[in-house]
Parts: C-alpha cells; structure tokens; sequence
C-alpha cells in the first residue's frame, strides 16, 4: 500500500512539473510575441481619448496672464477685423471663421508660429483647411504693425484661457477708421453727402472683412457690390431687407457657399445705418460708372 501510494505519483510529479515549466515557457514566448502588438490595442480600447490641446490649455497650471497694452491693441483688431467671422467673443460664427477659443491649432502654436499664420492666413486649397472657406491674410487687412500682430494673438491666447486676459476697460468703437476710397464731390446735396460720408465709415467697421476695402469683393469671401446688378436694380427698402435678413449658404440664391449673416454680422447697425451704407454703394458704383 505504501509503495503503491508512493509509485503512482512519484513519476507523475517530474511530469507534471515538466508540463507546467514547458507551458509557462511557451506562454511567456507567446506573449512575449504578441504583447507589443496586442498593448497599444489594448490601451487605445481602454485609455480615455487624448485630451484636445486647448482643453490641456485650461486645466494646467495658467501662464502668466498677458500685457494690458497688448491686450487693447488686439482687442480693437478682434473687434474691428476679426469679429465679423469669428464673432466678437471668439467663438465662431458657423459656415465662416472657426471657433477660436475652442482652437487646439491655436492652443499648441507658439506666438512665432501664430504670427506667419495670420500674415499668410490658410486659403481654402490649403490641406490644413477643413471649411473650404478661406481665412484670408492679417484676416482682410492689409498690413498690421509688429504691435497690432503680437497684440491680436495675446488677446486671442486670453479668449482662450480668460485666466490670463487683463481686466480691461469697457470698449469703445473708434471714431473714425475709415479710409477714404472715394471723395465725396463738394458739390453734392450736403444732406446726401452725410449719409454717403456715415455709410462709409460703417461700411469700414462692418462689410470690408468679407467685401473688401473698396467694396469689390474680396475671393471665396463677400461679392462685387459696386457691380452687383443685384443691389443696382432693388429699391432702398428692399436693400435694407435684404442686407438685415443676410443670405445663408442654405438659401438657393446664394451661389458662393458662404454665409452672408444678417446686417453682415453686427446687430447694432440701426435701419438708418444700413441705408447709409447702401447710400454709399450706390455713391461707388455711380462714381465709377462715370469717373473710371
Ligand atoms: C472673412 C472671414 C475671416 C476673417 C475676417 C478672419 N478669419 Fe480667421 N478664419 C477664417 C476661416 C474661414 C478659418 C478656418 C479655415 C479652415 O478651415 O482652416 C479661420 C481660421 C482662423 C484661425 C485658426 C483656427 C483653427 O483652429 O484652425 C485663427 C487663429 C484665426 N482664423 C484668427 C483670425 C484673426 C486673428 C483674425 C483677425 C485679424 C481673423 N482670423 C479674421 C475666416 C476669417
Ligand atoms: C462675414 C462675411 C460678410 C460680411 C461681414 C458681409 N457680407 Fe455681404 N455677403 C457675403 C457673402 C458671402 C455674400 C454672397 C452670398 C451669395 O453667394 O449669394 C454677400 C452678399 C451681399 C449682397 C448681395 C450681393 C449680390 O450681388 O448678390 C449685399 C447687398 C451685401 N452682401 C451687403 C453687405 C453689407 C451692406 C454688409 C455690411 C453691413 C455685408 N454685406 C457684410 C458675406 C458678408
């Protein structure tokens, strides 16, 4: 009895044991072979979603909050240049400019790499572009001073991250950034001449970003309003409707694709505002048709 308790298991130990070494081993191999493949599969089932780059932005340690000097210089270029497609808190305005507080190219950009941004912009065949919609160089403006480019990315970095925007003192449009792209002839009816000079300088601060400086119109962007048979051949009032509906890219009159947002996207423009302006179109397609 003793030996037969003692012969049955005695070889069976060694084998068992064998096995098992002998399965461990090829376990191991095995997974020594599939564990670089299999991990990252495992980790990208399993890991949380990278976090977006402007979401890092905000739940990090903030950088020191930027320079109030900066911060007025680039909030009168946001509001008077960069507002219209971005809206004045930079969160967008859809069919047209990004959002920009929710911008991980913006949040993983230094302020170098911004700065050839916006003195190139990203035209609509640009790989990087994603709405088919160009955003055009210093965003329509001609030129910026070296102050007025490093001022509009450090307010935009605050509209990012309000963490780091100074306290700054409540806005105030400027008086006068119009350019003057026509003279108003002396002769002209001095009350006609006061509607054409106000239409001018509303039409600066509010249509130039998409329909160009002198109004004719800017690619992929606003259309030609000094040739427009469009505005030439409707009265005032239905100008004045028109320009306060806007014409989405939903609407089967509108051939660019683009949004043209009511009142052009500032809706303190007053009716009397908007007649000035058209005052003014029809003072430039007039003035050309005669002049040039
Ligand atoms: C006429 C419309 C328009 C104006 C004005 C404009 N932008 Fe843009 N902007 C765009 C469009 C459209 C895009 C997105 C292009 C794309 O699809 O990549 C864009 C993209 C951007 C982006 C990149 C966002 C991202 O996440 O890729 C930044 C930053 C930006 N604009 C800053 C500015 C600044 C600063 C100004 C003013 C100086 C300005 N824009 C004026 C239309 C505009
Ligand atoms: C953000 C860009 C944007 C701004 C700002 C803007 N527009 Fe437009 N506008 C457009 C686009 C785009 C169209 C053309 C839409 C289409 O394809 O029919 C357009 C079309 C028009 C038309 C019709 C032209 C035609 O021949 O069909 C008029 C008139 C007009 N805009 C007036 C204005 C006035 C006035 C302002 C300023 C108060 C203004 N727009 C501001 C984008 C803009």
């Amino acid at each position: 009895m003793a030996q037969n308790t003692s012969q049955t298991p005695a070889p069976s130990v060694p084998i068992l044991a064998s096995n098992a070494s002998e399965f461990a081993k090829s376990a191991l191999i095995a997974l020594a072979i599939v564990a670089p493949f299999a991990y990252p599969i495992w980790r990208a089932a399993t890991a949380e979603p990278p976090r977006p780059a402007h979401e890092i932005v905000l739940t990090g340690t903030p950088l020191p909050p930027v320079a109030i000097d900066d911060a007025l210089a680039g909030r009168e270029i946001f509001l008077t240049t960069c507002a219209a497609c971005h809206r004045s808190d930079g969160a967008g305005v859809p069919n047209l400019g990004k959002s920009i507080v929710r911008s991980d190219f913006l949040a993983s950009q230094t302020d170098v790499e911004m700065e050839s941004f916006i003195r190139n912009g990203r035209p609509a065949t640009d790989p990087m572009n994603t709405t088919r919609i160009p955003m055009p160089p210093f965003g329509g403006r001609s030129s910026m001073s070296p102050a007025e480019l490093r001022g509009v990315i450090a307010y935009m970095r605050g509209l990012q991250d309000p963490r780091r925007m100074p306290a700054l003192p409540a806005y105030a449009p400027p008086a006068d950034t119009a350019v003057a792209v026509a003279e108003i002839p002396k002769d002209l009816d001095p009350e006609e001449a006061k509607y054409i000079a106000s239409g001018q300088k509303l039409f600066a601060n509010s249509c130039v970003s998409c329909h160009g400086k002198d109004a004719h119109g800017m690619p992929g962007l606003g259309k030609d309003l000094v040739k427009s048979d469009f505005l030439a051949t409707m009265s005032d009032d239905d100008a004045l409707a028109f320009v306060k509906k806007g014409r989405p890219p939903g609407d089967p009159l509108n051939t660019t694709k683009v949004d043209m947002p009511p009142k052009g996207g500032n809706p303190a423009l007053s009716d009397d505002d908007v007649l000035d302006i058209i005052s003014y179109l029809r003072f430039l397609a007039k003035s050309e048709s005669q002049g040039k």
